[in-house]
């Protein structure tokens, strides 16, 4: 089959790959019809290559329709449509059991010290092919995949793994009162979805990103926006919109590559040049994310507000403003998403048809995987207006 493979850094290629089989007896084999790029997959691209393997196949935001199944893949059957949650889990473990399916117990990588395994996500998360495939065999079948019913587009139900619980637990975390105001930082996919769920669910929301269609896209749904090269200081700008106090709560939908750290930026760019078995090492030990995007956060929060982090952080050394935080009295909560725990809620707005989420626009490129070389860098360098970017095996 064809799929996406890892090389190095800004280096991905589309090869012919074994097709994948069934090993396990609760394994199932999906024939992929779309795929997510998303900007965890950017990380991959650049900073985390050192916990990448070459060949690696990338993509864990990924639907089809069922081609096999093992014996014990409880009632999934051949032919279902179904939406795989990024985060491989067995749903019957205790933390699945809590809603914590990214810290699966069956399926944690033990020997990373990391949390439940992901799709197509390095080492660190168990090595696991990825979806950005023409098929993709999927662990725990008994559990994991998402039924959808036939008829609307594959967009309206793809972003089920990832893009929208990621948003809603975003959002979810954040907690934000009912006449209060949410500021999203970052409007990539993630930052944008947590917007139009947080507008969905009657809160103001400011917005701040740096590319124009981008702030233009969020605008167009009701977002206030903030272009960050436009302002000199955001959390000035976000009091003055907020009756001197800040924003109730931040959602950063940036993470670790973000715009506006030199330094921490020279030293993820170091690491790439190291010898990789070096490397991987001392990142693991030593790293340090590059932490604009939080501390507008820390700053822009209002005190006794709630930080919520979405973007992906991976730095061990990272310097946090720790008087500051708690100074101001703030709660920060963080994490990959637990795809399972939000599907029930999110569900009913996208089989609704007036589509209040937006997911059928929602796409800006739909591409066949051979223009994944090109889609990952327009992605990464924001050209092109590339905002989603859906594979098309
Ligand atoms: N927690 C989860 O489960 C989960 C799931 C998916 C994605 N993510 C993470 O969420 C983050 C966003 O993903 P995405 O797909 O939207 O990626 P993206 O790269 O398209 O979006 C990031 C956006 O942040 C903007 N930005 C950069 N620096 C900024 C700054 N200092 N202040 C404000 N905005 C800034 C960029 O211009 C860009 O538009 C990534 O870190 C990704 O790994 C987390
Ligand atoms: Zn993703
Ligand atoms: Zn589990």
């Amino acid at each position: 089959m064809k799929a996406v493979t890892w090389h190095g850094r800004r280096d991905v290629r589309v090869e012919e790959v074994p097709d994948p089989a069934i090993k396990e007896p609760n394994d199932a084999i999906v024939r992929i019809t779309s795929s997510g790029l998303c900007g965890s997959d950017l990380h991959l691209y650049e900073t985390l290559g050192p916990f990448m393997t070459e060949g690696d196949v990338l993509g864990h935001e990924p639907m089809g329709i069922v081609e096999e199944v093992g014996p014990e893949a409880g009632d999934l059957a051949v032919g279902d449509r179904v939406v795989l949650p990024f985060q491989i889990c067995c749903g019957h473990c205790w933390m699945c059991q809590q809603g914590l399916h990214t810290q699966c117990e069956t399926t944690q990588v033990r020997d990373q010290d990391s949390g439940a395994a992901l799709f197509g996500y390095s080492k660190l998360y168990g090595q696991v092919p990825g979806g950005q495939a023409e098929y993709l065999r999927v662990p725990q079948a008994q559990f994991m995949p998402i039924k959808v019913p036939t008829g609307p587009p594959d967009e309206r139900f793809l972003f089920l793994s990832d893009v929208l619980p990621t948003a809603w637990q975003a959002v979810a975390y954040a907690d934000v009162p009912e006449d209060g105001t949410l500021l999203v930082l970052g409007l990539g996919p993630i930052g944008d979805m947590s917007a139009r769920i947080a507008l969905h669910q009657g809160r103001r929301v400011i917005g701040v990103d740096r590319v124009p269609e981008r702030l233009d896209r969020a605008r167009a749904r009701g977002v206030e926006v903030i272009d960050m090269e436009e302002v000199d200081d955001i959390g000035d700008e976000v009091r003055s919109r907020t009756g001197g106090r800040g924003a109730d709560a931040v959602v950063d939908a940036v993470g670790m590559e973000a715009h506006g750290s030199p330094v921490a930026e020279m030293g993820q760019k170091l690491f790439n040049v190291m010898p990789r078995r070096l490397s991987a090492a001392i990142m693991q030990r030593a790293g340090a994310d590059r932490m604009a995007a939080i501390y507008t956060a820390i700053g822009a929060v209002r005190r006794g507000g709630t930080i919520s982090l979405s973007g992906v952080y991976g730095g061990q050394t990272d310097p946090v403003p720790m008087l500051t935080l708690f100074d101001k009295q703030l709660q920060l909560r963080m994490g990959q998403a637990n795809v399972k725990r939000w599907v029930d809620d999110i569900l009913p707005l996208v089989l609704d048809d007036a589509d209040p989420l937006g997911t059928e626009e929602f796409t800006t490129h739909r591409l066949p995987l051979d223009a994944a070389p090109e889609a990952y860098a327009d992605f990464q360098a924001k050209r092109d207006g590339t905002v989603k970017v859906v594979f098309k095996p």
